[in-house]
């Protein structure tokens, strides 16, 4: 059992030992409640202190477990919490630096609260599209008021313990103590100085009201539905605290838990917990040990000052960590400089960045044209020109200069990584960093693993992924990597529509109204056009049976390369970014269909959804079949966090085991008898068709 029972006089302390975070799985109830009648069954005890050992009081349920017998079986968490707020014997919680979810609802569950400065409290079952299950929502708007209290339900983020100890008024925690060094020495002398007192406090026995009663709920739910979108849990959060307002405390229980399990069983619920394990996952990589040692990234070098070295520069600077730019030329650093100041500028007048941090950061960037300035650098990342040549000369360069055991990265997004380390003597401290841009704000990281490329190396650029914030995906070698590759096959198939009958618009809104932020179009005239036909004359050079549709070329020929020449798949006016449906484009799209002898017809939003998202869902399977994704949920992370596809979908892998692998080869069979689309494109990848026929799913869904 997971709590450890010890005492101080006349004092027990009970403490939680479930590492990491003492998360309140059946172990850790079972502890709880042993040690408590424990505790009760001993006369010889006055009081009891509650706390965790380790990096938390409790970082709260253990997410494993639901879904599953173990989450509801005796004791579940609320029947802990009763056993602790009916105890005759006074129990004072003693908080450290975790208190989140049911870890919060348990210390509301004691009679005393006493809190070490420093501690991140929160109940942020919304973020996984819960409200809090076991009496968060009724208890914390007693103890805090119901405005702050609601706030932090509906936003789920953390706030420190001594910022809410000096909220007027109160009552969450009794005390704060001088530090958390000194946390149970105050925490065992208060339990022994409200031994006595009866009688004990009880949190549900304190009025829940909002002065303005039905009108403040009334905003507080325009509010949360203008943000919340696609996702129900933010709105339930605001029914049950004002049920918790209106009902008698157990009913409101009864229905915070009505509510708790309406909401398990949603698809936007399913799509999030899996995006919290996937998350996790990504960093986990199967032949990488957990303790494999890293090596130390104290300072770096980005060559090519362009695009992308200014962004993945900044990154580094934001993490304190010093950044050397180098380039052929100096007017390019400068340019490079140039646009790393004012985009901090920019955050600066917003009120993102404060004066001395951006000194800080800027002071921690320095430029040079020589090699031998950056060979004590312990990372280094190459984003100049998309050539193997220049690439070639770069690496070997590096080879020549860099002190041994620095680690040579490359931002290409479509070259051989292999063959890129194959340029060294050291191709095992090679790895591909593929940034998207703008890479200063967009959270995906595709790390590129090469054939050569060290364990350590690795193990490396994952831990200082997480220093700068990026959401890290280890992809292997081919062409497009993972996200890319993707793409590609959803970019055909947006083609193949224009050809049988859409417009630009049509497809952008279906997909639009899916969930994608952009639809391909929008897309494209944003990133620009020309991008896309560069990459398509060598593809199809190479693959020249490979059909596609020719309405891009003839776009990027008339010059509509998108927002930066005014005009793409749509018309935009000066200075401004909207959408304006074109004639020049629709006649361009149809006369080309004449070409092809096609008479266009109506396709329905359904259709055009299902062709843009299963050709994902196909291209992702050889992607996994090819082991250059090691997970379903990698490619999930990978589609979420640079691609735009739905949160509320849970990715393009979780979205077809919920639609049902069986579905998706069906409904990709009757697309492959359509003539006018290209029946190759349709054929399920092996893996896909195996599992279908299996009745298996690509995730292991939580
Ligand atoms: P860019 O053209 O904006 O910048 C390239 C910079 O490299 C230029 O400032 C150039 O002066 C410098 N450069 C060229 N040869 C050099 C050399 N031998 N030594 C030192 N500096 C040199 O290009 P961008 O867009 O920043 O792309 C850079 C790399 O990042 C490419 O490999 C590209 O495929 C990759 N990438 C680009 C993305 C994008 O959206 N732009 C996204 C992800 C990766």
């Amino acid at each position: 059992m997971s709590a450890d029972y010890s005492t101080q006089g006349d004092i027990a302390v009970i403490s939680m030992n479930n590492p990491p975070v003492n998360g309140l799985g059946l172990s850790t109830r079972l502890g709880i409640v042993h040690a408590l009648q424990q505790a009760l069954d001993d006369a010889s005890i006055k009081a009891v202190v509650l706390t965790g050992q380790g990096k938390a009081f409790s970082g709260g349920a253990d997410i494993k477990e639901f879904g599953t017998p173990k989450a509801v079986q005796d004791p579940n968490l609320l029947s802990v919490i009763l056993a602790i707020e009916n105890s005759p014997k006074p129990v004072v919680a003693a908080v450290h630096t975790v208190a989140m979810g049911g870890g919060l609802e348990l210390a509301l569950g004691c009679h005393y609260r006493i809190a070490a400065p420093g501690a991140s409290i929160a109940l942020p079952e919304v973020k996984i599209g819960l409200i809090p299950g076991a009496g968060g929502t009724q208890r914390l708007p007693r103890v805090l008021g119901v405005e702050p209290a609601l706030n932090m339900i509906v936003s789920g983020e953390a706030i420190k313990s001594e910022m809410l100890a000096s909220l007027p008024g109160q009552k969450l925690f009794d005390k704060l103590a001088a530090s958390r060094e000194s946390l149970m020495d105050e925490a065992v002398a208060y339990a022994r100085s409200v031994a006595d007192a009866r009688p004990l406090p009880r949190v549900r026995d304190l009025p829940c009201k909002h002065p303005q009663g039905d009108a403040y709920f009334q905003f507080a739910r325009n509010m949360v539905k203008g943000m919340s979108k696609n996702f129900p849990a933010p709105l339930k959060c605001v029914d049950a605290v004002e049920a918790g307002t209106k009902m008698a405390f157990d009913k409101g229980l009864v229905n915070e838990r009505e509510l708790f399990l309406g909401l398990l069983t949603t698809p936007e619920c399913r799509a999030l917990r899996h995006l919290f394990g996937a998350q996790r996952a990504a960093s986990k990589i199967a032949d990488v040990p957990d303790d494999t040692p890293v090596r130390t990234i104290a300072s770096v070098a980005v060559i090519g000052a362009g695009t992308m070295g200014g962004g993945i520069s900044m990154n580094f600077l934001n993490a304190g960590i010093p950044v050397r730019m180098l380039e052929m030329k100096q007017d390019a650093l400068d340019r490079g400089i140039a646009t790393i100041r004012k985009n901090y500028e920019a955050q600066v007048k917003k009120g993102k960045l404060t004066q001395e941090k951006y000194d800080q950061r800027m002071a921690l960037l320095t430029t040079t044209l020589s090699y031998q300035d950056i060979r004590d650098a312990d990372l280094v990342i190459e984003a100049v020109f998309e050539e193997m040549g220049v690439k070639e000369k770069v690496f070997q360069q590096l080879d020549k200069t860099m002190k041994a055991g620095a680690i040579l990265a490359s931002n290409t997004s479509t070259l051989d990584v292999n063959t890129i380390a194959s340029f060294t003597q050291r191709p095992q401290d090679v790895v591909g960093m593929h940034f998207f841009s703008p890479a200063n704000v967009m959270k995906l990281l595709e790390v590129v693993r090469g054939e050569k490329t060290a364990k350590d190396v690795l193990a490396t650029v994952m831990s200082i992924a997480k220093k700068i914030k990026k959401t890290a995906v280890v992809s292997g070698v081919c062409d497009g990597f993972i996200g890319n590759r993707m793409i590609e096959q959803y970019s055909r198939q947006a083609g193949f529509l224009l050809e049988e009958g859409c417009t630009p618009q049509q497809v952008d809104k279906a997909i639009e109204a899916f969930g994608f932020a952009m639809g391909p179009f929008r897309m494209g005239d944003l990133a620009g056009n020309d991008i896309g036909w560069a990459i398509r004359k060598r593809r199809y050079v190479e693959k020249p049976n490979l059909r596609y549709s020719k309405t891009a070329d003839l776009l990027c020929e008339m010059g509509r390369y998108g927002q930066k020449t005014g005009s793409g798949w749509y018309d935009y006016q000066p200075g401004k970014r909207d959408a304006i449906p074109s004639a020049v484009v629709d006649n361009m799209i149809a006369e080309y269909r004449k070409t092809l002898g096609v008479t266009p017809r109506k396709i329905s939003s359904e259709e055009i959804v299902q062709r843009l998202v299963f050709s994902l869902v196909n291209e992702s399977a050889h992607i996994l079949e090819e082991g250059i994704a090691a997970k379903a949920s990698d490619v999930d992370m990978v589609y979420i966090t640079g691609y735009g596809f739905p949160m509320h979908r849970g990715g393009p892998m979780l979205y077809a085991d919920q639609f049902g692998l069986f579905n998706v080869v069906n409904t990709m069979r009757r697309f492959a008898q359509n003539p006018l689309d290209d029946a190759n494109f349709w054929t399920p990848a092996p893996l896909l068709a195996r599992l279908a026929a299996e009745g298996k799913t690509f995730n292991n869904v939580l």
